[in-house]
């Protein structure tokens, strides 16, 4: 049995790859980005300088950061075309739905930044997708909500413009306050990117076969969707209000504990981490900030998420099984405290996860080893057997 983790250029054809972009080590809780400590970069940087880092290797120095800066805000606006795009939706549709729509449509507008082969214009791709996903994500919550698109305000950073998509009208600006834009900053942060998890993974595969890189990042938007991933944020919330309150948790840890049950407690365990997710624990911090910011520090969602944690810690069943917070269990309640629905949670982690897909789809096409993936399989089906005319069939 080949140990799958010595690297081996014949594992590509099976979706395992080698990459420099990511480290996770899951028993220690440890990730790195390009040899960061997730910690140090939420702490100390804002989103642009980590998406730099993971797209190119290196920290940027204040004139690399001020030209990235530039280049991305630039392109920071959509095709006016892909605006009645969305008008193709009902109202009521779910944002990732519209989400996958538009950016897999972008490929018909954006014809210059298609072709895989020449490294200009898969760099011209990727600057347009980290620009154009908060466009992208804003402009599916103003239809979602109604109201009329807004434009990327070229003055502000990449964190207060989402902000800005997001939450201002034409008849009234958005006030984006320091501690929120951090935040968001933060959040951005901590979901930009984490080794070859399924969405990821999904981005590798489609990318493997040549298909242009709007097509990929639709396909991990697909893929980052389902609830034991991406969409866990929008379960945790679901989750926590069908809770309700703290007198009800122990029934829910008992369902969680249940085999025959398919519930599971959502924003718990991990497919990597056997320990706390690092994640988690700025995430926790950065809610608290959150709420002191908008004076709701006794938001009832918080307290019951903090309890449901510390009784299901002190369970041998999620202590036994190393099953700890990860970064989806405290990430819907800032978003919420936000003012954001929980239908756009998982959309604004794929926002986020645009850089992580986009710099991964860029180093596994720099791969010389690199061939269209090919996953093995395990055939279980029926031997060879003799055909069965209709007329001769039971
Ligand atoms: C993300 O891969 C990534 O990097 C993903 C991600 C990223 O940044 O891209 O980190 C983002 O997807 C985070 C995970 C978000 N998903 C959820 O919070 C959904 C709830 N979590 C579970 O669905 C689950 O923990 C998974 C899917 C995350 C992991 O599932 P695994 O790998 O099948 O878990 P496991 O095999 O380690 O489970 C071991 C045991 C099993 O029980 P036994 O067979 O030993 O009796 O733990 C149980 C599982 O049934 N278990 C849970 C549980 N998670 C695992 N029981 C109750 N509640 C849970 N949440």
């Amino acid at each position: 049995e080949q140990d799958i983790f010595t690297y081996d250029p014949g594992f590509t054809s099976t979706g395992s790859c080698k990459s420099a972009i990511t480290y996770i080590d899951g028993d220690e809780g440890v990730l790195l980005h390009r040899g960061y400590a997730i910690a140090d970069l939420a702490e100390n940087c804002e989103f642009l300088e980590v998406a730099y880092l993971i797209l190119k290797g290196e920290l940027p120095n204040p004139e690399q950061k001020a030209k990235f800066e530039k280049d991305i805000i630039r392109h920071s606006m959509l095709n006016e075309q892909i605006n009645f795009f969305y008008r193709g939706f009902r109202r009521d549709a779910h944002p990732m739905a519209v989400m996958c729509g538009v950016v897999g449509a972008m490929a018909a507008f954006y014809h210059d930044s298609t072709d895989i082969n020449d490294p200009h214009q898969r760099m011209i791709a990727s600057y347009r997708l980290i620009a154009k996903m908060p466009t992208v994500t804003g402009w599916a919550y103003k239809y979602m909500q109604g109201q009329p698109f807004m434009y990327p305000q070229n003055g502000l950073s990449y964190a207060e413009n989402f902000l800005h998509l997001m939450f201002a009208t034409p008849c009234e600006q958005y006030k984006v306050s320091p501690v929120l834009a951090k935040a968001m900053d933060r959040i951005l942060i901590l979901h930009a990117d984490h080794e070859q998890n399924a969405s990821t993974s999904t981005v590798r595969l489609a990318g493997s076969s040549g298909a242009n890189p709007f097509a990929c990042i639709a396909a991990g938007i697909a893929s980052l969707w389902g609830p034991a991933h991406g969409g866990a944020n929008e379960a945790v919330l679901n989750m926590l209000g069908e809770i309700g309150s703290v007198e009800r948790i122990p029934e829910f840890i008992k369902k969680a504990k249940d085999k025959d049950d398919p519930f599971r407690l959502m924003g718990f365990g991990h497919r990597v981490y056997k320990n706390y997710d690092p994640r988690a624990k700025i995430m926790q911090k950065t809610c608290h900030e959150v709420l002191d910011e908008l004076g709701v520090q006794d938001e009832p969602l918080l307290k019951l998420a903090m309890e449901l944690e510390r009784i299901a810690l002190e369970d041998d069943y999620f202590v036994s099984r190393k099953l700890f917070p990860n970064v989806d269990f405290y990430s819907g309640i800032i978003f919420r405290a936000m003012g954001i629905p929980t239908q756009m949670f998982t959309s604004l982690f794929a926002l986020a996860r645009t850089v992580g897909w986009i710099a991964q789809w860029n180093e596994m096409l720099t791969d010389p080893d690199q061939k269209i993936g090919r996953p093995r399989q395990l055939y279980v089906g029926e031997p060879q057997r003799a055909f069965i005319p209709l007329d001769k069939r039971a």
